[in-house]
């Protein structure tokens, strides 16, 4: 029988106890973690956010009633208890920060009863996926996950205490927008006033954040919602957050360099890392070539090698045919001392870059006797051969993987590839926080789906200065200046100095292949404003759930966002997406055109 709490005024969380005095009268409140039944004495667990805390029950303190009611107790029952600090009488418990005191319990209140929960209430629960997050409230009542959810309201304070202190100013933007261009599909939301026109919720607040710097605000961020309608992965979700910023009379230095200081901030502040600065900066091209990646994991070398010089004529077709093309390549990487990996392994690892979208992947191990283990040695002379080892630096006892194709599919599989060897080699410290700038990102990339040049980043990113003029000729040879956060090989944030100048805008939208009229009608409040005097400017947004995620060395966002969607953006708590009345689709004049399957 649940029991009012009217009396009854918590006078400290459950660790709090540790700053009261022994002897002193508590009031606590909270969840029955665990109840130990020794016949003329119960130990109750008393669980909140801030931890344990033993509860004596004794007959000769609480009386008969009271202990016949404590031995009704169970697990994640709501209690409310009065009693005595005191230095526990059994054994003291190392693991607790309270392990040296107990509350005496003179009095108890069962707030509210619970059912058995379909699964355990602690760390690192090894439950399914599915059900934790079926029962997320319960999940959500786990310290792991109490931590991170904690430690996340922690790191925004601490951005929002050093934006503030650095002159921004909070500003929320609309949710209910016009579609935004960062590239991905957008959430529509049926307008009932205008039936048959849509709200798109925002991709990011991009436009208006460049619209407030156009009205004079100087410097603006926001902790701030985004929503893309994107294939899930371990680091994305359909919403997200971002730390949002925009600074106007700025260019990418500034912004760079105001964020070294933002996240020295954060990480010496919530962990006590100290960060490097000035955080090391590296092209996109020098990215791309060393590491196959504008995201690369410096944790650890295993750098890849061009060898297309090297190879050009050699006897291996697979090798020189793509030596000899334009636009692509043959690389290397070389794994040290591993050329007795089974062939079981190294086929299983060729199967990995076949994945990828690689044609084969080869590779060529020096044995300790000095003969070769290859899948392509027959094919080259001794004289090759030693030239290609050579060319990689390798000894005996190396195992080398080589890729050969456009450029594009040799980075995606070797970089891939290196991830995935320096995890089973073992090179990755996970102590580390490795952060990196990546610069002078391609303005442009192709796009196989759209079949058309897009925008790397935005459209309204700024090219380098010296590339402009790339923009009426070859506009895929333009550099933007654009940079990225990267840490420990996660795309923590990006941003870009913008176009401010109508000019270049006109040519950037033609370049895209936008008609002045359909740059017009999608941008076109942003085009007229820049009218009105603007001034140059630039920003960066982070994703904050990847930052908690790296900051938590949690393995998924979801488990530093407090109601996650899974694999198929759907919400396995509240069931949502769901269809909706017919009433209320009639309001809106939607009617649903499914096939049979769907309905
Ligand atoms: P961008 O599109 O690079 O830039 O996004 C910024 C950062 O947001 C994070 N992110 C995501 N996190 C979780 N789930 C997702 N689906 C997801 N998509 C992106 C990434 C990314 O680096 N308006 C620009 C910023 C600017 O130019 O100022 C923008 O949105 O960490
Ligand atoms: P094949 O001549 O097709 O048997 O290939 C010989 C070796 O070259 C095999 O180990 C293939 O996996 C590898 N290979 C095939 N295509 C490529 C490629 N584009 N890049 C690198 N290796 C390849």
């Amino acid at each position: 029988m649940a029991e009012s709490m009217s009396g009854y005024t918590r006078s400290h969380r459950c660790t709090e106890v540790l700053n009261a005095q022994l002897g002193e009268s508590v009031v606590l409140m909270g969840w029955v973690n665990r109840r130990r039944n020794l016949g003329s004495l119960i130990f109750v667990d008393l669980r909140d956010r801030t931890g344990l805390i033993q509860l004596l029950f004794d007959e000769n303190n609480i009386g008969e009633e009271g202990f016949r009611k404590a031995e009704t107790l169970r697990n994640e029952f709501v209690i409310a208890v009065r009693g005595l600090v005191q230095k526990r009488e059994g054994a003291v418990n190392e693991s607790l920060p309270t392990g040296e005191i107990e509350i005496k319990v003179l009095e108890l209140r069962i707030l509210s009863e619970a059912l058995t929960p379909p699964f355990p209430i602690e760390e690192d629960s090894q439950t399914k996926d599915e059900l934790r997050l079926k029962y997320r409230y319960l999940d959500l009542r786990r310290p792991d996950l109490q931590k991170n959810i904690i430690l996340r309201s922690k790191v925004a304070q601490s951005v929002r205490n050093f934006m503030s202190s650095e002159g921004f100013i909070e500003i929320e933007t609309p949710m209910l927008c016009k579609s935004t261009p960062e590239g991905a599909r957008d959430y529509l939301v049926p307008s009932r006033v205008h039936p048959g026109s849509f709200y798109a919720l925002p991709q990011s607040p991009q436009l208006f954040k460049q619209l407030l710097m156009c009205a004079g605000y100087d410097r603006y961020y926001q902790i701030a919602k985004c929503f893309r309608d994107e294939d899930l992965r371990a680091d994305r979700q359909p919403e997200f957050t971002q730390i949002d910023m925009e600074f106007s009379f700025a260019n990418a230095d500034t912004v760079m360099e105001t964020n070294e200081r933002l996240i020295a901030h954060v990480f010496k502040e919530i962990l006590d890392v100290d960060v490097e600065l000035p955080i090391p900066r590296m092209t996109w091209q020098e990215a791309m070539d060393r590491f196959g990646s504008d995201k690369p994991d410096t944790r650890f070398g295993m750098e890849l090698v061009d060898v297309t010089n090297c190879v050009k004529n050699c006897g291996f077709g697979v090798f020189s045919g793509p030596a000899g093309t334009e636009g692509s390549s043959v690389r290397g990487i070389n794994a040290k001392g591993m050329v007795d990996m089974p062939r079981k392994k190294i086929d299983a690892l060729v199967d990995y870059v076949k994945g990828i979208g690689a044609k084969g992947l080869a590779w060529l191990g020096l044995n300790e006797d000095g003969t070769y283990k290859s899948s392509f040695a027959k094919f080259m002379s001794e004289e090759e051969l030693a030239e290609l080892v050579r060319e990689m630096g390798a000894e005996k006892g190396d195992l080398m993987f080589f890729a050969a194709d456009v450029d594009k599919i040799v980075y995606a599989s070797l970089g891939a590839l290196r991830l995935e060897l320096g995890a089973q080699m073992g090179l990755i410290d996970e102590n580390k926080f490795n952060f990196l700038w990546v610069t002078e990102f391609p303005l442009l990339e192709y796009s196989d789906e759209q079949q058309r040049w897009v925008a790397m980043h935005h459209p309204f990113t700024m090219p380098l200065e010296s590339d402009i003029g790339y923009l009426e000729t070859e506009p895929w040879k333009a550099k933007a200046a654009a940079y990225d956060i990267v840490l420990n090989g996660v795309e923590l944030g990006g941003g870009s100095e913008r176009i401010y100048n109508p000019e270049i805008q006109e040519k950037m939208f033609a370049a895209l292949g936008f008609t002045p009229e359909e740059a017009y009608d999608r941008f076109g409040f942003l085009l007229d404003a820049f009218k009105y005097g603007v001034p140059p400017h630039a920003g960066l947004a982070y994703g904050f759930d990847r930052l908690m995620m790296l900051m938590t060395k949690a393995d998924s966002i979801r488990d530093v966002i407090a109601f996650p969607k899974v694999k198929d953006a759907s919400c396995l708590m509240t069931g949502a997406p769901s269809p909706v009345d017919g009433k209320q689709l009639e309001e809106l004049e939607i009617q649903l055109n499914l096939t049979e399957t769907e309905e």
